[in-house]
């Protein structure tokens, strides 16, 4: 049985659609993981998204057994969490990371980011389209 991607979700992306739209865009959260499901073909995509940092490393944590590969959008634990990078370090399946936005173009405190260093890849900057590309990247390091 082909294991699932996990596509993981963190602080605030819940509002997305209506969130500061100019930056995020308008497509929800669910337009997103509708769409990233009808691309995976054979591999089943198991989404998911909270605004605690402690149920993201537990998920992460879970994804190291039960997933070929994880799509991580951590939203702004990207830029404070130690916990995360440790879970990621830790993770035995591909991780790419994801932001809607260009982080690197933004706020300075934006500029630290902990998820960067402990994943195979990031994408940002290219809206919901950059979930796709994270799919397709995804499937192709989980060799699924
Ligand atoms: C984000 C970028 C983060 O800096 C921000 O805190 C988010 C969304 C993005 O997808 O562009 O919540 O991860």
């Amino acid at each position: 049985m082909v294991k699932p991607i996990y596509v993981l979700g963190g602080p605030n992306l819940n509002l997305l659609g209506t969130r500061e739209p100019d930056i995020y865009g308008r497509d929800t959260l669910e337009d997103i993981h509708d769409r990233l499901k009808a691309k995976s073909g054979d591999t089943p995509v198991e989404a998911r998204q909270t605004n605690s940092e402690g149920e993201l490393v537990t998920w992460i944590q879970e994804a190291s057994r039960e997933a070929s590969a994880v799509i991580l959008n951590a939203g702004a634990y990207t830029h404070t969490s130690i916990a995360l990078h440790d879970a990621l370090r830790a993770c035995q399946v591909p991780v790419v990371e994801v932001h809607l936005s260009n982080p690197a173009a933004r706020e300075d405190f934006r500029q630290v980011n902990y998820v960067a260093p402990a994943v195979n890849a990031s994408i940002a900057g290219l809206g919901a389209y950059g979930y796709e590309l994270a799919l397709m990247a995804a499937l192709k390091l989980s060799g699924t």
